[in-house]
């Protein structure tokens, strides 16, 4: 009876360690942020889509083991019912519910593996509005570490492809694609391969920024980051 029991003991704690995986946003900026979360892949949304999030918050958001992978990112300069000046959804409400940002935005892109091997990065693909970093909390693995892109891009963002808020400062950076369009800098058909799509005069300058990010979207070699083992991650905004 006892044996049995601290059976089914360890195996709950066991099950229960494989099922769930927490990720931490957490607002290291001086101002106000919402973060927002999107799913892929055709599973349910997280519990949490979008929230505020005051200067040093932070905010656990539990996810499922049905979750494999999706995107985090964080809305500037909210108001009103509901809109915000860069990293919008369009949802009209705190919560995106499945709706993306629009760009520059910058990415938190996670791909979960529940205790297979998790994949992560952060992209420059769709421009830059906020630095942001993410931390594994144990794993392993040589690239289980910190991925980060900590520098102030809307500071050095030439003017082409700067977008401008109310007050005239720079608020987000595009990417060449944004900006511009075109097969080449999007790396679309026939440039969707990373022999055919080749890194611009724009996304080089994502990269001299923040050398771990995506700078363009077959920027793998440098920019994508694994662990083993299930860790919890922390998303920090303004690292
Ligand atoms: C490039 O696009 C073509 C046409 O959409 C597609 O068939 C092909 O699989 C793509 N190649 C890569 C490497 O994604």
């Amino acid at each position: 009876m006892k044996l049995y029991s601290l059976f089914a003991l360890s195996f709950a704690i066991l099950f229960s360690e494989a099922q769930m995986v927490t990720i931490t946003i957490k607002n290291n900026c001086q101002f106000t942020i919402w973060p927002a979360t999107l799913t892929g892949g055709g599973v349910a949304q997280l519990p949490n889509t979008g929230f505020e999030l005051p200067p040093q918050g932070d905010e656990a958001i539990d996810v499922p083991s049905t979750w494999t992978a999706g995107v985090i990112w964080a809305r500037t300069q909210c108001s009103g019912s509901f809109t915000c000046a860069t990293g919008d959804c369009g949802s009209g409400q705190v919560g995106c519910n499945g709706a993306g940002p629009k760009p520059p935005v910058t990415l938190a892109e996670f791909t979960l593996g529940h205790n297979e091997q998790d994949t992560y990065d952060v992209s420059l693909v769709n421009g830059f509005n906020v630095p942001v970093s993410i931390t594994p909390e144990g794993g392993s693995g040589s690239t289980c570490t910190t991925t980060s892109c900590s520098a102030d891009v809307n500071a050095v963002c030439q003017s082409d492809l700067a977008v401008k808020g109310s007050d005239g400062n720079t608020i987000g950076c595009n990417s060449g694609c944004d900006a511009f369009g075109g097969a080449q800098l999007c790396c679309t058909p026939p440039y969707n391969s990373s022999e055919t799509c080749q890194p611009s005069e724009y996304s080089r300058f994502f990269k001299e920024q923040c050398p771990q990010a995506y700078s363009y979207a077959f920027d793998d070699q440098t920019s994508t980051f694994t662990c083993n083992g299930g860790p919890n991650y922390r998303v920090t905004f303004c690292p």
